[in-house]
């Protein structure tokens, strides 16, 4: 495919000339749910698509409580009502995932955080090495009370019947939980480590995020004033674009990576590696069929209706509590 000049972004075909002449070369990229909605797995925060809005039947005392660790500890019936939907088992990658797998064989790809527990990445083709799974994966699981760990089987048997699976040690009762950062929950300590990687970048990618959670939220800030940051996002979030290097793409991730690789005439390539990586991803037999997203969610608000009722009381009270807790930890209007 011949190369084209994308002129409706303004910016697009500048970033494009830095890449191919040699100037950004540690390119580090931020994603969120956005890159993974092409692959069927629906965001958090898109209003009626988004995960929290579908929550609404379940009466949560507030949506982000599904992944909380407290709330968890003594009532995972939700998180596993919707696990199967967000469980990568026979999910493929999306173009963006294999964009972000171009630039790695390209060794331009310094680094990559990712907030999402997906693995799609890795499955395109971006190596390990490269990306810290900042919130998490679904590649072990452990008791949430006496930290056991559990059989990788018997948890995707769990996540495929839509059941909490509960530790196998005498006497402990605890529901296992996929070793996945909850709020509430420590990140790992290379995320601090890893955050030079964006301070000594000389080009910032962040795809499909809306900069509401801490910690990942705050990476785009630490990179230098003069290095270009560039959003694709289906809309303006954090403090992207008030800068006057960042370009902003806005729309859908898998659109803004293909005009990016047309400007930078690698569309051909991109269009291979991506057909490439969607037929080596092996299908996981326990994911296939079953039901949808809201079917499971309904069930699970009409055979639990009581037990998930809080009384506002008590809903303030543990707001209160997870506010002054682990505020750092959760959403909050853009950094
Ligand atoms: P959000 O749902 O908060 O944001 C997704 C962003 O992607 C929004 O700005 C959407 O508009 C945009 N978007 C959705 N689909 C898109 C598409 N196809 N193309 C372009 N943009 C698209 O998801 P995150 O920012 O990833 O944490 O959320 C961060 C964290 O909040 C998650 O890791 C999760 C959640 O609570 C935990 O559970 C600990």
């Amino acid at each position: 495919m011949s190369q084209t000049t994308d002129t409706t972004v303004p910016g697009i075909q500048l970033i494009a000339n830095l890449i191919k002449s040699g100037q950004a070369t540690r390119i580090v990229a931020l994603t969120g749910a956005g890159i993974s909605t092409g692959a069927g797995i629906p965001d958090f925060r898109s209003p009626t698509t988004g995960l929290y809005d579908k929550l609404a039947p379940l009466r949560l005392p507030f949506p982000e409580a599904i992944f909380h660790i407290n709330y968890f500890s003594h009532t995972p019936e939700p998180f596993y009502a919707i696990a199967r939907a967000r469980h990568p088992g026979n999910l493929k990658p999306t173009i963006t995932h294999a964009f972000l797998a171009l630039l790695a064989k390209k060794n331009l790809l310094r680094f990559l955080f990712t907030q999402n527990i997906d693995g799609l990445e890795h499955d395109a083709g971006v190596p390990a090495e490269r990306v810290l799974w900042a919130h998490g994966n679904w590649k072990s699981q452990h008791c949430c009370k006496c930290n056991a760990d559990y059989p990788v089987e018997l948890m995707n048997r769990a996540i495929g019947l839509g059941e909490v699976p509960y530790c196998l040690r005498d006497g402990c009762g605890g529901a296992v939980k996929p070793d996945v950062v909850f709020f509430g929950q420590k990140l790992s300590d290379e995320f601090e480590q890893r955050k030079k990687e964006v301070s000594e970048a000389d080009l910032m990618l962040v795809l499909g995020t809306s900069l509401k959670v801490a910690p990942c939220s705050g990476l785009p800030l630490l990179v230098k004033e003069s290095v270009p940051r560039v959003l694709i996002n289906n809309e303006r979030v954090g403090d992207m674009g008030n800068r006057d290097e960042d370009v902003c793409i806005l729309g859908s991730c898998d659109d803004g990576v293909r005009r990016l690789a047309d400007a930078l005439g690698w569309r051909d390539e991109l269009e291979c590696l991506w057909e490439e990586a969607v037929a080596a991803k092996k299908d996981v037999e326990i994911f296939d069929g079953g039901p949808s997203l809201d079917e499971c969610i309904e069930k699970l608000a009409s055979s639990m209706k009581d037990k998930m009722k809080v009384s506002d009381g008590h809903k303030q009270m543990l707001e209160r509590h997870l506010n002054e807790k682990f505020g750092h930890l959760m959403a909050k209007p853009g950094p």
